[in-house]
């Protein structure tokens, strides 16, 4: 059994407590929060357990933890991180890692630097539908894919008391905060890195947010992949909606929700076949198939996925989409890696 101590106690820190209280290889140790209500919550949805205020006060109480889980706001995470680092205890981080790619470049050097493993909360990667995409993908079913477009509509409250209500005063919400996701997922997929892309973000005149909610972006992949994304937190419905349609050298796949409705066609076919997909319980299943990695990783030696190091990428995308809308102009991700253009 690995013991976890659970740090964030939010929207997704609920999540993961159910995660982690429902898994047979892991014990959930201790929570950690600053916010009286957030602990109180969770003890008593979850049962009694030590509850501390403060990472630091945990770890010195508590001498037997084996992993951290981390799903605190991405902001000021390097003090955690080195404590971490310090008691050599793998983390498995919420995305994204930090708001800024030099900061969460230092994160990864920190935990790399010290030999400890860090793996990054990309839940996605881990929904049926998204390794049934990649099946048909590799099975050939449409052929190769050349071009896509990805389309994620959401009227997303911020003031609502079940959402986290610090994207309200981000610079790029809709980027770091949602984007993150589906670019990686791009990434993730297609199996090809980002090569350009040429972007704008703007907001509505009516978003409740500080910064940037939309965001339009023509992304190029070293593979000659390209990617038409447009995301917005604030469209004017409050029905969601989703599109990721590949075209492929035989006809398309399409996702037409973010956590399945997957079909594909041939060119000469009238109507899309469906793709069945096994049950899915939205935020937890998916979120146990990435925990399921860290525990094979930590326990059983298997190889870390979704390293820190390789959300630098993706999160390199975002930083991209921010430079190429504040130039007006293209910009090359070689251009925003730290170090010049050699590759992350
Ligand atoms: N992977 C996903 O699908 C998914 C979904 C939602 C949120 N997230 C990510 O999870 C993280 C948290 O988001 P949220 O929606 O739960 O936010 P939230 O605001 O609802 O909750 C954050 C919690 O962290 C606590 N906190 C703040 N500083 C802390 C610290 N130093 N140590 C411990 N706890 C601290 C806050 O008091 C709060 O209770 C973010 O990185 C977000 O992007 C991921």
């Amino acid at each position: 059994m690995l013991k976890v101590v659970l740090a964030g106690l939010g929207v997704r820190g609920r999540h993961w407590a159910e995660v982690i209280a429902r898994s047979q290889r892991a014990e959930l140790l201790a929570f950690v929060d600053p916010s009286v209500e957030a602990l109180a919550r969770a003890l008593s949805e979850f049962g009694e357990r030590p509850a501390f205020a403060t990472l630091e006060a945990a770890l010195g109480a508590l001498t037997d933890v084996d992993a951290l889980v981390l799903a605190n706001p991405p902001m000021r995470r390097e003090g955690i991180v080195r404590l971490a680092c310090a008691l050599k205890l793998p983390m498995l981080i919420e995305k994204p890692l930090a708001l800024d790619l030099g900061e969460a470049l230092k994160l990864v050097q920190i935990a790399e630097s010290a030999a400890v493993s860090l793996m990054v909360g990309l839940n996605f990667r881990y929904l049926p539908v998204t390794k049934a995409l990649m099946r048909l993908l590799a099975d050939d079913a449409v052929g190769r894919p050349e071009f896509a477009r990805f389309t994620y509509e959401r009227w997303r409250d911020g003031r609502r008391p079940d959402l986290n209500d610090y994207p309200l005063v981000m610079d790029h919400p809709m980027l770091w905060e949602q984007s993150i996701h589906h670019f990686d997922l791009m990434r993730f997929v297609y199996g090809q890195a980002p090569l350009r892309l040429q972007c704008q973000t703007w907001n509505p005149p009516w978003s409740m947010y500080a910064g940037d909610s939309n965001v339009s972006a023509l992304i190029e992949f070293e593979g000659g992949m390209r990617v038409n994304y447009q995301g917005t937190w604030q469209g004017s419905w409050a029905a969601p909606a989703f599109e990721w349609r590949s075209d492929c050298a035989a006809g398309i796949i399409t996702q037409r929700d973010q956590f399945g409705a997957l079909f594909y066609a041939r060119r000469d076919e009238a109507a899309l076949r469906s793709v069945p997909l096994p049950p899915h319980e939205r935020w937890i299943s998916e979120t146990a198939a990435l925990f399921a990695a860290f525990l094979d990783h930590v326990l059983d030696g298997a190889p870390l996925q979704c390293s820190g190091r390789d959300h630098l990428m993706s999160l390199a995308m975002l930083e991209a989409c921010v430079q190429s809308s504040a130039k007006g102009a293209g910009v090359l991700i070689g251009e925003v890696l730290p170090g010049g253009t050699e590759r992350l």
